[in-house]
């Protein structure tokens, strides 16, 4: 039986198309990829002339184009398309075949440039529904037009070949990205390393992010206390970095090596506690099915971090005393005791003081804790460190939320700087996180996308003007404010933010059109 040349033909197109994209595939540089995706095109299509431009995402009117002649000794001027050529393609997604550019109507500001060229085909880069460029190719007369064929085989390629250029985009975005965020840890880095120079401190301290007076105090106590193996007492507001103080210690410390065990002493019922704490024997209560060892048996050699020992209960602060005394646990359950050599740092936000007068705290327990002890500043005492924490918080979401662009208006520093931070260092990580999503599509943070509560507090701070003009620009922040908060809480919907401001959908949208909001697409 004679094979069908139609099938023959089939086969034949199937190994092209995969020869040229195995070509492609093996490039990673955008320019690169562009290159070869044009002479590919040019040859299989035997054009004389081909082009090739991408859309920029973030600059609507940037291209990046690559023109080649078919013929290199060509040194003629490059064919160029048309506006309306690439912009009908791109708006109707189609590839475009013109057989003679001088008298095709839906063009017009088409010609074969003097005969040179005459036949040309344009077609879309397509990604999933998003153009992202166009390619196009021109023969000349002696040539002919393009054929089906040609059309075919340019629609198949160009869209296997913009799925690979996107990604490869999106690498280099990623790529750039990171550059951005290597920048900010550098400068971070670079301003503390001043720091540390002045205190003699070791590089463990570096994620310490801090300039203050106050910060600096706490960073020379830390690194005198790390050069010794003395149990560390560190205290302060919830959020004020008590945990990356422990952290750096032990880095810092001829244990760095060894573990670093954590564990929170809030916990209800004292016997999990001191089984977590101390291990327990097989059977020595319902469920132990197993023997366990227990967290200082797991920092051995090294630190445990007791986090909340005010909230140990009476007789689990027993049990740690005898440990920071002789060394000794008994694991839940058995007769004999064991010997463990092991650094206690712990941490509180209560005062143990307090907490000694009432009977919830051994007094004993509190002067073995405290050999040392590290008072971490309210972040409210050490404001000068704000500006810096935001700049970390921000380098970090940069990357994490993709807006490499993402940055904070002085205006709204100001108002950072003059809250009180209850919360601390952590609740600046999470208002500054929530502005930056409040404040997507625009890129700069204004006070009007910082939490209501920030606002509540620092506008009763800030003097309430007299005069027209500052009662007008306190109603414009204070709608502004209303504004986003609601928009935040709706998901940007339009009907429900304009109910909930008891205004019409209409008045909703002069106010924001006013004050320079992005309207979403109806
Ligand atoms: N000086 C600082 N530089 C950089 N980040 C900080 C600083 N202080 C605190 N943070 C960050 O704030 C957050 C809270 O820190 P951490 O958990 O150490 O606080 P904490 O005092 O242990 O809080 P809690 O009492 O609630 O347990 C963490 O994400 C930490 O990285
Ligand atoms: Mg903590």
């Amino acid at each position: 039986m004679q094979p069908d040349p139609r099938n023959w033909q089939a086969v034949e197109e199937l190994r092209l198309i995969n020869t040229v994209v195995g070509r492609i595939c093996q490039v990673r540089e955008v320019n690169h990829i562009m290159n070869i995706i044009l002479t590919e095109l040019t040859r299989v299509t035997e054009a004389d002339q081909g082009v090739i431009s991408i859309v920029s995402k973030k600059q609507a009117d940037a291209l990046t184009t690559v023109i080649r002649n078919n013929d290199r000794r060509n040194s003629e001027l490059p064919f160029q398309i048309s506006q309306s050529l690439a912009g009908w393609v791109l708006s109707h997604r189609q590839l475009a075949r013109i057989d003679d550019l001088d008298t095709d109507r839906r063009f017009q500001d088409l010609d074969s440039d003097n005969g040179r060229f005459t036949s040309a085909i344009c077609c879309p880069l397509l990604v999933r529904d998003e153009a992202i460029g166009v390619v196009a190719l021109v023969r000349s007369r002696q040539k002919g037009p393009f054929t089906e064929d040609h059309c075919r085989l340019v629609g198949i390629l160009s869209a296997q070949s913009a799925q690979i250029l996107a990604n490869a985009q999106l690498l280099k975005d990623l790529a750039q990205n990171n550059e951005l965020l290597e920048l900010s840890y550098k400068q971070l880095k670079d301003e503390n390393a001043i720091l540390r120079t002045e205190l003699g401190v070791g590089p463990s301290f570096e994620n310490i992010v801090g300039s203050s007076r106050a910060i600096r105090h706490v960073l020379m106590l830390a690194s005198k206390f790390s050069a010794n193996n003395a149990p560390v007492l560190i205290t302060g507001e919830t959020g004020t970095g008590k945990e990356l103080i422990a952290r750096a210690i032990h880095a810092n410390s001829d244990l760095r090596h060894q573990p670093f065990v954590v564990k929170n002493c809030a916990i209800k019922t004292e016997s999990l506690l001191e089984s977590e704490l101390f291990g327990h024997v097989r059977g020595a209560f319902t469920g132990a099915d197993k023997e366990k060892p227990g967290l200082f048996k797991e920092a051995q050699g090294g630190t445990i971090f007791l986090d909340e020992i005010g909230d140990a209960p009476l007789s689990t602060q027993a049990a740690i005393l005898r440990v920071i005394q002789s060394g000794e646990i008994r694991p839940v359950g058995a007769s004999k005791t064991e010997t463990v050599k092991v650094r206690v740092l712990s941490a509180t936000n209560r005062n143990l003081k307090d907490e000694i007068a009432k009977g919830t705290f051994r007094e004993d327990l509190y002067y073995r804790l405290n050999t040392f002890t590290i008072e971490l500043p309210p972040l409210r005492e050490r404001r000068d460190d704000i500006p810096l924490l935001v700049q970390h918080a921000l380098s970090l979401l940069r990357i994490k939320l993709n807006a490499p662009n993402l940055a904070v208006s002085s205006e709204a520093l100001d108002t950072l700087y003059r809250y009180s931070w209850p919360g601390n260092a952590r609740q600046l990580e999470h208002v500054i996180e929530r502005a930056a999503v409040v404040c997507n599509p625009e890129t700069e943070i204004k006070p009007y996308h910082l939490s209501p509560e920030i606002h509540d507090e620092t506008e009763e701070i800030s003097s309430i003007g007299t005069s027209l003009g500052e009662m007008r620009q306190a109603v414009e922040k204070l709608e502004k404010t209303m504004i986003v908060s609601t928009l935040a809480e709706t998901n940007g919907n339009i009907m429900r933010t304009a109910d909930q401001l008891g205004l019409t959908r209409k008045g909703l949208k002069d106010k924001m059109v006013r004050y320079g909001f992005k309207l979403p697409a109806d």
